[in-house]
């Protein structure tokens, strides 16, 4: 059994996948950490029983960042998962985690990185369009892919009709590639 984290500031719909995923049913969910006390992850964490923790950043990034920093050495998790977490870490979070920490992005990176990748790669006419899971490093979507999965953009689908496909291209393949990070690590740490 290894242990994880996710953090999330708005509607949690990939925590959700991942906290039900039946692949990840071996590993330990610590907590949900989010930045924003209204987020609707909050209200799917409680339903299902999974503890949550705020780490307001009102008061300033800094004191912002060296909570969040506290609570995850408290927690000593084995993976930090993002799940849109709209913070950036600070270069003394992803040194303390590095290679530990993973981010799912809507987009083919290196392709549209930052925010509104969707509409901003559908906006593109015949843009390929999917998802990348990648390490997190000390830039914005720039660490290492784990993987990159093409979504189909065929039927010259509308812009909601895309939305739902990159979002059930994520539900199902991000909950997959936490748990093969986390068997890896929990081979890792039998030896
Ligand atoms: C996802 O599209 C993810 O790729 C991006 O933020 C969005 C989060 O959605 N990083 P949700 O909160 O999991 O529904």
């Amino acid at each position: 059994m290894a242990d994880y984290v996710v953090l999330a500031s708005g509607s949690g719909s990939n925590f959700e996948a991942i906290a039900t995923s039946c692949c990840l049913s071996g590993h330990r969910l610590l907590a949900v950490i989010s930045d924003r006390r209204e987020a609707p992850v909050l209200r799917r964490a409680e339903r299902l029983g999974v503890p949550s923790l705020i780490v307001s950043y009102e008061a300033g990034r800094d004191r912002a960042e060296s909570r969040l920093l506290d609570a995850l050495a408290k927690l000593e998790p084995d993976l930090i998962v993002l799940a849109g977490f709209m913070k950036i870490l600070p270069s003394r979070i992803v040194e303390r985690f590095r290679g530990h920490i993973l981010n799912i992005h809507p987009a083919l990176l290196p392709g549209f990185p930052g925010r509104n990748a969707i509409k901003r790669a559908y906006a593109e006419p015949g843009a390929a369009m999917g998802i990348t899971v990648h390490f997190v490093d000390e830039g914005v979507d720039t660490g290492p892919v784990l993987a990159r999965v093409e979504a189909d953009r065929s039927g010259d689908p509308g812009l909601e009709e895309m939305e739902a496909r990159i979002h059930a291209l994520e539900h199902h393949h991000y909950p997959r590639l936490i748990a093969e990070q986390l068997d890896a690590i929990e081979r890792a740490t039998e030896r």
